[in-house]
């Protein structure tokens, strides 16, 4: 018998949650002394510990070299404590402990962005979230120890800036050349929220005064240059700490909140308290540097982490499967808060369409889990779309079930009962219940089941009586993991529509009473159930799961009519955006005929265009080729994918004729007073122009060229040099080098260029080659690579031909250097089981031969899953 030599995560890596123990002894206190030099960093730590519970004192430790460990002010020699890769056990410990441990680390070579580590030649900086504390010392490194940090920070003077949580309470000279700062944080926290930085970085600085007096500090640390890119930047930040006394009635509650930019970082950003450290990417923003979406993530990403700082780090997690509490609900107020910087309807159609070109499939797949999984191998895996935005929709229908006031309620006697806490799900949704009255903890199910349900609805119009019923039945993939799947709590907000007048029927004269339908709204909570409408005068067109009132694959049998219907009569933006969607993924994948799109749309726009051009720009979108192939699951073939979608915007630009160019000249972004108002503006007017270009319109390129030439504005520049580049039009290679010789200097701007011309639709695996071969390329700047391979998986014929050597490849390097990057870049091939043969077993025979090459955790694991399918 043949055993497979291939190496499997062996079964006692896996994390149970129903292992969770409570930790044997606490941290009353931590000091923290860490000394940089260029060749290695030495920490000193005094841990003041109390048992809590039986058993061993156990510190948790990676790759740290051991100098020295002192109990109670005795030196422990090597017979009193056990050491492995994992941990430090220190043998019959006492019940009041006080440690003294030396270790030495090394920042300078650490590439995997996690712990201390060196992020350029003038800066180091830490990432300990979930587990990267054990890799700067030995130390209870879970979320329910929490401890009150002081740091001493001591480096050269080359390195002016040395931060650390809290306040700063001392700074002076070590000799002539170096120099220190010691911080005390007074908030007690989980070791994942320490942070220090040491370097040399200019800073802006601004005041912000809390609803309770408090007179706050703020600093963004960033390179000189970019300086001046910090305003955008500094303002959300005050507008959040506004939006939060609000909302949520939750003032800040230290002196000072920094924030640090770095390109070397793998994620967006990182709420450490008070001492926020960003991906470049999320602090930057300038309209001649940045596009219209990067600004407004610039924005989310600081309310988002400074919103944490109540739910995440006031209130914390008692586990890492609790993940989905600070990430679901934090990602839920970040989305409000930018429903108000831009068209609600339009934020509301983006993070949709991010949940179902991310979430849907990723829960679809073999990568499903629920938002609050029961196992994991590697923590780093479970940052996901389904912890993150399936989370944030759990907290919506909760929200949005109970209404502003009950939620206010609710959420104030969450931050009541847990202040300074490490809680569970559990907590959650018991002080929203309690706080608000109302029993919610069928909601629970949601945070513990995978797979997206799929809601299943019909309708019946009886003119004689004039009754309309609504049947609903809900149901879930049976999932190997997870059996025992229940019914969940389906929040349906619905309208009815006269379908002769276009008339929205005002449900409480329409609606039975005892329909279960109150405010628009129906909780369907069972397998099946039924409702029924009286005195519905007129045929009605209904529209479900108005503003994507749940997390649910909608079934229901619409006419093409029907939701040509719904683009033009209802009220609802995100509703009428979800029509043309519908609309259009049948004439992709089932050859409806087009012509009823189009005319919808003629008779929509103008009357958008004023109002919300954004929103008129969204109603253009055709779903991505790379969304249509995640709605594929069996014989998924990219290239037909393509051809079918090229030939569905062929008829589009062709039908529309006239009326492109017509906008295009029309628009005038300038004479726009509200950012929100121009960047819609922007976004129609690009669309316009590559609809122009596909139209064979010779003067598109030339208004391209201008476009490009004469703006100030990044979303207008990189738009018209798509349209060029991307229609391969005679200008194309003179504006690259132009955009280039510009931006060379501007690491984001410069992603922006490696991502053009990746994402041609006709890259090649040589356009791959030359890009990731360029001077500029950087396999050590997360940035850099995702601007190449998310460019080439703009295309999923790409991402299917040559592109699945360039993951595996990417996965194989960083399997090494950064797995936390290599395991998220690799699930770019998650879908391969979908493709039809040959390339189905092609894509099995990469990603079985990189098996053998892979050894982190977090490839390992992520790379069983894929292929345990
Ligand atoms: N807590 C961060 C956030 O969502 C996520 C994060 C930042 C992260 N950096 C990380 C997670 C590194 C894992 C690894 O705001
Ligand atoms: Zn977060």
């Amino acid at each position: 018998m043949n055993i497979a030599a291939t190496p499997v995560v062996e079964a006692d890596q896996t994390v149970y949650l129903k292992d969770y123990q409570k930790p044997s002894f606490l941290v009353e206190s931590i000091n923290l002394d860490i000394q940089v030099y260029d060749d290695h960093t030495n920490v000193n730590s005094t841990l003041v510990m109390k048992r809590q519970t039986t058993g061993d004192l156990v510190l948790l430790g990676r790759d740290l070299e051991l100098k020295s460990i002192t109990l109670n002010g005795q030196q422990l020699s090597e017979h009193e404590y056990q050491l492995d890769k994992e941990q430090l056990v220190i043998l019959n410990a006492p019940d009041a402990a006080i440690l003294n441990i030396d270790v030495v680390i090394h920042p300078e070579t650490n590439t995997m962005l996690e712990g201390l580590y060196q992020a350029a030649s003038d800066l180091f900086v830490t990432q300990n979230e979930p587990e990267g504390f054990r890799k700067i010392t030995f130390y209870p490194d879970r979320p329910d120890v929490l401890s009150v940090f002081t740091t001493r920070v001591e480096a050269d003077k080359k390195f002016p800036v040395l931060l650390a949580n809290g306040n700063l309470i001392e700074a002076g000279e070590v000799g002539a050349d170096r120099h220190y700062t010691i911080w005390q944080d007074p908030t007690k926290k989980p070791a994942y929220l320490f942070a220090c930085v040491i370097g040399d970085l200019a800073v802006l600085k601004d005041r912000y005064t809390t609803s309770e007096g408090r007179d706050v500090a703020l600093e963004i640390y960033a390179e000189e240059k970019d300086i001046p890119k910090c305003h955008i930047a500094m303002e959300a930040l005050k507008h959040s700490m506004r939006w939060d006394e609000e909302h949520y009635g939750r003032p800040y509650d230290l002196d000072n909140y920094m924030i640090v930019a770095t390109s070397a970082f793998n994620m967006g950003a990182m709420e450490n308290k008070g001492l926020n450290i960003f991906n470049t990417s999320c602090v930057l923003a300038d309209e001649e540097f940045t596009t219209d979406a990067a600004i407004m993530r610039v924005q989310s990403v600081i309310a988002h982490e400074y919103f944490h700082n109540w739910t995440g780090n006031r209130i914390t997690c008692r586990d890492w499967f609790q993940l989905c509490l600070k990430e679901g609900l934090t990602v839920f107020r970040d989305q409000s808060f930018s429903e108000d910087l831009q068209s609600a309807a339009v934020q509301r159609i983006d993070d949709v369409a991010v949940l179902k070109a991310h979430q849907f499939p990723e829960d679809s797949g073999p990568l499903s889990h629920p938002p609050r999984p029961d196992h994991f191998v590697e923590i780093n895996n479970f940052y996901t779309a389904t912890v993150y935005e399936k989370g944030a929709e759990i907290n919506r229908m909760m929200a949005m079930l109970l209404g502003k006031e009950k939620f206010r309620l609710g959420t104030d006697e969450y931050f009541k009962r847990h202040d300074g806490q490490a809680v569970t799900v559990e907590d959650w949704v018991a002080a929203l219940t309690a706080g608000s009255g109302v029993d919610l903890s069928a909601f629970l199910t949601w945070y513990n089941q995978p797979g997206t349900p799929k809601l299943e609805a019909k309708g019946e119009y009886d003119a004689v009586a004039q009754t309309y019923r609504l049947s609903f039945k809900q149901s879930l993939k049976v999932h190997a993991k997870y059996p025992n799947l229940k019914a969940v709590p389906i929040p349906v907000a619905l309208a009815l529509f006269n379908a002769e007048t276009g008339e929205q029927y005002n449900l409480q004269s329409v609606a039975l009473i005892e329909n279960g339908v109150k405010d628009g709204m129906y909780l369907f909570d069972q397998d099946e159930a039924t409702i029924e409408f009286t005195g519905v005068t007129a045929k009605p067109v209904v529209s479900l799961l108005r503003n994507f009132s749940a997390p649910v694959n909608l079934d229901f049998n619409y006419s093409d009519e029907a939701l040509a219907f719904l683009l033009q009569y209802e009220t609802n933006g995100f509703n009428q955006w979800q029509a043309t969607q519908t609309l259009l993924e049948r004439i992709l994948l089932d050859g409806h005929n087009a012509d009823i799109y189009i005319q919808a749309i003629k008779n929509t726009i103008p009357n958008i265009v004023e109002k919300d051009p954004l929103l008129a720009s969204r109603l253009f979108d055709v779903p991505s080729e790379g969304y249509l192939g995640s709605r594929i699951d069996i014989d998924y073939s990219p290239v037909k994918i393509q051809e079918q979608r090229n030939a569905l915007l062929d008829t589009l630009a062709r039908e529309l004729g006239s009326f492109c160019k017509d906008t295009y000249l029309a628009l005038d972004p300038d004479l726009q007073k509200e950012f929100s108002q121009a960047m819609g503006v922007r976004a129609l007017k690009n669309i316009m122009l590559s609809m122009m270009a596909r139209q064979g319109d010779s003067e598109a390129f030339d208004l391209a060229h201008v476009q490009y030439s004469n703006t100030g504005n990044m979303s207008e520049r990189l738009g018209a040099l798509r349209v060029l580049v991307w229609n391969d039009a005679p200008q194309a290679e003179a504006v690259l080098q132009d955009f280039y010789r510009r931006y060379k200097d501007e690491a984001l701007s410069l992603d922006q260029w490696f991502m053009i011309q990746a994402a041609h639709p006709n890259a090649t695996e040589e356009t791959i080659q030359y890009l990731t071969a360029h001077a500029d390329y950087d396999l050590g700047t997360p940035n850099r690579i995702r601007s190449v391979s998310g460019g080439l998986n703009a295309n999923p014929v790409n991402t299917w031909s040559f592109g699945v050597q360039h993951f595996v490849d990417l996965a194989k390097y960083l399997d090494e250097k950064n797995p936390i990057m290599g395991s998220r870049l690799l699930q770019a091939l998650t879908r391969w089981y979908t493709l039809a043969e040959p390339q189905r077993g092609e894509v099995k025979q990469a990603l079985e031969a990189l098996q053998p090459q892979v050894k982190s955790k977090n490839v390992v694991e992520t790379l069983n899953s894929m292929l345990s399918i």
